[in-house]
C-alpha cells in the first residue's frame, strides 16, 4: 500500500513540490541533524530520504571521508535525489524498502530520518532490522510529527472543510501514516521492542512557511495549492465533485488568511525529535 502510494500520486506530488516541501521541512531537518551530531568520516543511512535534501546536508557534515546512503521506496523521489546530487558529494541513493532491504550488520554509525519512518507496517520489526545495521553503540535520530490535533497545517484546513465534506472516519492512530508516531509512549514501546536504549523523545515546534509569494494574496493561494496537492486535505477532497472542491477551497483560503505572515502564511508544526542508541554490547538476537 505504502509502496504503491509513494510510487503513485504521493511520490509524484512530492517530487513536483520538492523545493517547497524542503523549505517547509528544513527547520525540522536541521534541528534533527544537530541532535544526531554527525561527525566527519561517519557512515550514515538516511531512511525514507525522499528527494535527498537531508542526505545532502548529512554528506556536508560527514565530509569526503564519510558516506551517506539514502534509501527510499519511491522511484520518482530516488530519481530526483540522483538528479540533484552535487558532483563529488559522498552520497548514493537506492530504491529500497528500509524495513526489508539487506543491510550489512554494523555497517552504519548513524541511522537518520526526516519524516521517513512513520510508514512501516511493522514498526518494531523494521526498527529491529535497521538497528542490526548499526555499529555497537551507534545512534538513531529521526523527526516525526506529533498528533494531528497538535499540527495546525492539518488541523486548520481539515477544520475548515468540516461542514462541507463529511469527515473521514477517524483513522487508526497506529496505522502507517504521517501521525503514526504521534503518541510519545508508542515511540518508546516500538524502539524498546526493537532493542534500542537511551531513548530520548523531545518536542520540537517549528513555524512553517506553508505558503509563500510576492504578495500576501499570492502566498495564501500558494498555501491553498499546497494543501490541495499533498497531505490529508488532498486525500479528503480527491474524489469530491468540483462544486465541493470549490467551496472547500474558499473555506480553506479564509482559514489561511487568518494566519500571520507578510509574503507568507506561517503555520505551526509540532514534531518529536527522537534519539536512541544501539547497545554497546549487543545481546544475541
Ligand atoms: C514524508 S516523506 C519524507 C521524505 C524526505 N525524508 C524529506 O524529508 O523530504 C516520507 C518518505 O518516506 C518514504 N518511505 C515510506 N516508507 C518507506 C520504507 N518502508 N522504506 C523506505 N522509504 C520509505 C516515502 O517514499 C517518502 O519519500
Amino acid at each position: 500500500m505504502q509502496r504503491a502510494d509513494w510510487n503513485g500520486q504521493s511520490g509524484e506530488r512530492w517530487a513536483a513540490n520538492q523545493t517547497r516541501l524542503d523549505q517547509i521541512l528544513s527547520a525540522f531537518g536541521e534541528a534533527t541533524i544537530d541532535a544526531a551530531a554527525p561527525l566527519r568520516g561517519e557512515i550514515v543511512l538516511d531512511i525514507g530520504c525522499g528527494a535527498g535534501a537531508s542526505s545532502f546536508a548529512l554528506a556536508d557534515r560527514v565530509g569526503p571521508q564519510g558516506h551517506v546512503r539514502g534509501v527510499d521506496i519511491s522511484e520518482p523521489l530516488i530519481l530526483r535525489a540522483r538528479e540533484l546530487t552535487p558532483a563529488g558529494a559522498p552520497v548514493a541513493f537506492e530504491l529500497a524498502d528500509a524495513a526489508r532491504t539487506s543491510l550489512a550488520e554494523g555497517a552504519f554509525d548513524l541511522l537518520f530520518s526526516r519524516f521517513g519512518v512513520m510508514f512501516f507496517d511493522d514498526p518494531a520489526g523494521a526498527f529491529a532490522h535497521l538497528r542490526r545495521a548499526l555499529t555497537p553503540g551507534g545512534r538513531l535520530a529521526f523527526v516525526c510529527w506529533r498528533e494531528a490535533k497538535e499540527n495546525d497545517w492539518v488541523r486548520l484546513p481539515m477544520g475548515a472543510i468540516k461542514a462541507i465534506v463529511p469527515p473521514p472516519s477517524p483513522p487508526d492512530p497506529e496505522a502507517p501514516g504521517p501521525f503514526s508516531l504521534g503518541d510519545r509512549e508508542r515511540i518508546f514501546r516500538i524502539l524498546g521492542a526493537a532493542g534500542f536504549v537511551d531513548i530520548v523523545v523531545t518536542p520540537f515546534d517549528g513555524t512553517i512557511p506553508f505558503g509563500m509569494g510576492e504578495t500576501r494574496a499570492a502566498a495564501i493561494e500558494n498555501a491553498l495549492e499546497m494543501a490541495f496537492e499533498v497531505g490529508p486535505l488532498s486525500r479528503a477532497l480527491a474524489d469530491q465533485p468540483e462544486a465541493i472542491r470549490t467551496r472547500a477551497a474558499d473555506a480553506v483560503r479564509a482559514a489561511f488568511a487568518e494566519r500571520p505572515g507578510d509574503r507568507a502564511v506561517m503555520i505551526d508544526g509540532a514534531a518529536w525529535i527522537v534519539t536512541a542508541r544501539n547497545p554497546a554490547d549487543i545481546p544475541p538476537s
